[in-house]
């Protein structure tokens, strides 16, 4: 199975993929390109360390989103992808992006949706007293952070937390989640299915 990476920052989760695939806890699975829409993403170093190819694709270059996308997508299936991993990427994707990709593309959100959609989570969870914050990676569909969940991760929000501390743990859950879901992708085990993320047990 071959993944192209899409981050935007410091891509510690591009690192559980990489750390992943050495271990052989991803068989099968390689990382084809990390793709970065700032040429100062950690992830982009993280990525030539692991000697994976990079690319950069400055969003600010292009007159629309469209055109950025159309880019992207171009630069994607060049380096030739079966998944699509969304890893800190923050850019809002096209319809026509996301349908070309549909079902082959998964991000994962620092929040327990359908909760905390956008920006900011740990802070509004925190803010709404919850006692419990965590990730989730889904499908990607057109709806922002609303594609059919595929595994989340819970842990309890302490009273001492802050949006920084909250994230930390979070944080780490993410890396544990986010290679899993991928390694179903890659057995032929998760499939989205009339807009629902379907997970055959294994044989
Ligand atoms: C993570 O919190 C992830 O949930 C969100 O963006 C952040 C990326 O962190 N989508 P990193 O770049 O993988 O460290």
């Amino acid at each position: 199975c071959k993944l192209v990476i899409l981050l935007s920052g410091s891509g510690s989760n591009l690192q559980a993929f990489i750390d992943a695939c050495k271990n052989q806890n991803l068989p099968d699975t390689e990382i084809s390109a990390v793709i970065s829409n700032k040429a100062d993403a950690f992830g982009l170093i993280r990525a030539k360390e692991a000697g994976i190819a990079t690319a950069c694709i400055d969003h600010k270059q292009f007159a629309s989103r469209e055109d950025f996308d159309e880019a992207l997508l171009q630069k994607i299936d060049e380096f030739g992808a079966n998944l699509i991993v969304l890893a800190g990427f923050m850019r809002i994707l096209t319809p026509r992006f996301v349908r070309h990709y549909l079902g082959r593309l998964i991000n994962i959100h620092p929040s327990l949706l359908p909760k905390y959609p956008g920006l900011h989570t740990h802070q509004r969870a925190i803010d709404a007293g919850d006692k419990e914050a965590g990730a989730t990676v889904h499908f990607v569909t057109e709806e922002l952070d609303g594609g059919p969940p595929i595994i989340q991760a819970k842990i309890p929000i302490f009273d001492g937390d802050d949006a920084a501390t909250l994230a930390d743990r979070v944080l780490s859950k993410e890396h544990t989640i986010y290679p899993l879901a991928a390694q179903w992708f890659a057995e032929g085990r998760l499939k989205l299915q009339n807009s629902k993320a379907v997970l055959d047990d294994k044989n």
